[in-house]
Order: C-alpha cells, then sequence, then structure tokens
C-alpha cells in the first residue's frame, strides 16, 4: 500500500485528536500521574489515544499500534515484522495541565523497523508538520527544510528537556549544562520533544537532545527532521534506535559533531 494511505490516515486522526486538546485547552479536567507526582496523565491524553489507536486499529488491523498511554509493551517497544505505528495522544502533558501553549499530537509509522511516515500537529496553532519517508518534510502543506545558515554550535539555539520520570534523572548527572551554553548561542526545555523536532525540521531550532525519552516521543519528529535534510542519532552517533528511555541527537546537520562533543 501507498504511503500516501497512511498519510492521510495519520493526518486526519492527528487533527481530529488535536481538536479534543484545544477544545480543553485551558479548562477542567481529571489529571492523575504515573511514576510519580511529575509524571502527569489527563483524561484528555486518554481520549486522544483512544480516538487515535482505534481509528487506526479499524483500518489497519494488522498493523502493530504502540501508544504511550495503553503501553502493554513492558520493555521491549520493538517494532514489529511489518507496519508499526507510534502514537503520542499528548506531547507536553506538563505544558497543557499548566496553561502552557505548546504541546502537539505525534504519530510515526515504520515499516521493517524503518521509519516512513511522521505527523506532528500542533492544534493550538494549527501547525500541522508531516513526512513521508523520501518525499520530503510539509508545514501545512508547504515544505519546509532545516535551518542551513547555522553553520557552528557557536550559532545554534539549541534544545532539550529532563525526564518526567524522576527515577531517570540521574542521567543528568553526566552533561556540563554550563560547557554547553557557553559553547552555542542558547539553549531552551520548550516541554515536548515531538513538536521540538518539528521545529527542527523547519528551522526554528538548530538542535536538540535528550536521554530518556521514549519511542513515540521522537518516531514521528525524527523523520521530519531527516526528511528535512537534517541529522538524527542517539548520542553517541549511532543510527537512532526506537525502545524505551533511548537517547536522542537532532540538529541541521552542520552542528552535529560539534553538538555530540559538547555532550560527551
Ligand atoms: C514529555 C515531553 C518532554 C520530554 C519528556 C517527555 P509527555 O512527554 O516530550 O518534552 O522532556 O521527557 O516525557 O509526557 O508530555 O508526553
Ligand atoms: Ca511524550
Ligand atoms: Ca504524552
Amino acid at each position: 500500500m501507498e504511503n500516501t494511505v497512511y498519510l492521510e490516515t495519520a493526518v486526519t486522526l492527528a487533527q481530529q485528536a488535536g481538536d479534543i486538546i484545544r477544545s480543553r485547552f485551558g479548562g477542567d479536567f481529571e489529571r492523575g500521574f504515573k511514576s510519580g507526582p511529575s509524571d502527569l496523565v489527563t483524561e484528555v491524553d486518554r481520549q486522544a489515544e483512544d480516538l487515535i489507536t482505534t481509528g487506526l486499529r479499524a483500518k489497519f488491523p494488522a498493523h502493530t499500534v504502540i501508544g504511550e498511554e495503553n503501553d502493554s509493551t513492558a520493555g521491549g517497544q520493538e517494532p514489529g515484522d511489518d507496519y508499526t505505528w507510534y502514537v503520542d495522544p499528548l506531547d507536553g502533558t506538563t505544558n497543557f495541565v499548566y496553561g502552557i501553549p505548546f504541546c502537539c499530537v505525534s504519530i510515526g509509522l515504520s515499516y521493517h523497523g524503518r521509519l516512513t511516515v511522521g505527523v506532528v500537529y500542533d492544534p493550538l496553532r494549527r501547525e500541522l508538520f508531516t513526512a513521508e519517508l523520501g518525499r520530503g518534510t510539509c508545514l501545512n502543506g508547504r515544505p519546509v527544510r532545516v535551518d542551513e545558515t547555522r553553520k557552528y554550535l557557536s550559532d545554534a539555539l539549541l534544545v532539550t528537556g529532563y525526564p518526567s520520570d524522576k527515577n531517570y534523572g540521574g542521567r543528568l548527572s553526566g552533561l556540563n549544562y554550563q560547557k554547553i551554553i557557553a559553547s552555542c548561542n542558547n539553549l531552551r526545555a520548550l516541554g515536548s520533544a515531538a513538536l521540538e523536532l518539528a521545529y527542527i525540521s523547519c528551522g526554528r531550532l538548530t538542535g536538540i537532545w535528550e536521554n530518556t525519552l521514549m519511542s513515540w516521543d521522537v518516531a514521528a519528529g525524527s523523520l521530519l527532521v531527516a526528511e528535512a535534510g537534517g541529522r538524527v542519532t542517539d548520542l553517541a552517533g549511532n543510527p537512532l534506535e526506537l525502545r524505551r528511555y533511548l537517547s536522542i541527537a537532532a540538529s541541521n546537520g552542520f552542528i552535529h559533531n560539534e553538538l555530540l562533543q559538547s555532550l560527551s
């Protein structure tokens, strides 16, 4: 089947889930937590995920669907043999709960372990980022590229994030934030890894790293960056593997080696 069918389905479901998020943003909703009080989840995360996973399973019953709020892979998360969908129904839940308008829906598809379709939708700005393997990245239907003007880390606006699961907070201790901030233009932490990757794909940010993300956080966004001319690896410079508590570095490509060095 053509990837276009998969892309169209992912776009429709991301926009429908985005409608739910937009209509509930700033209102009242049930909230709870997962691994600890900082690892938030709301009824909106669950509603959005149910809508997306039900839609994908109805249309593509043979595909594997991995969704954050119904993750039953218990340590696995390896892609299925054939098609595997990675769904983060609301990336940026902490922002959503605190009323900060920076969150998105993220849906990625891999085939035999290779990412083929990526959709990141920001419902509050109605910005739709889409990518198909070999066909580039678009923002609201128009082709976008990574920032090709900033060739050195000293010019780069970087972004990172911190784990909601505090059991993994120790992974931040090996990083020299003072050195990293001194070596780039500046460093942000915007609170939605998928949307941050989308921002790299259209040149708003230059590079990102994080070392405690999950497959659903990065599947779609990493394809957006790669298809927009950027580079995506793990923190050791190896190809990204979609698994639990992965590390990622993604950039416009030019600054990538310098970024990896500054993190080592
Ligand atoms: C989180 C966001 C955040 C990242 C966290 C993720 P969630 O996802 O992507 O930017 O720093 O590690 O857990 O919980 O909002 O879906
Ligand atoms: Ca997430
Ligand atoms: Ca989420």
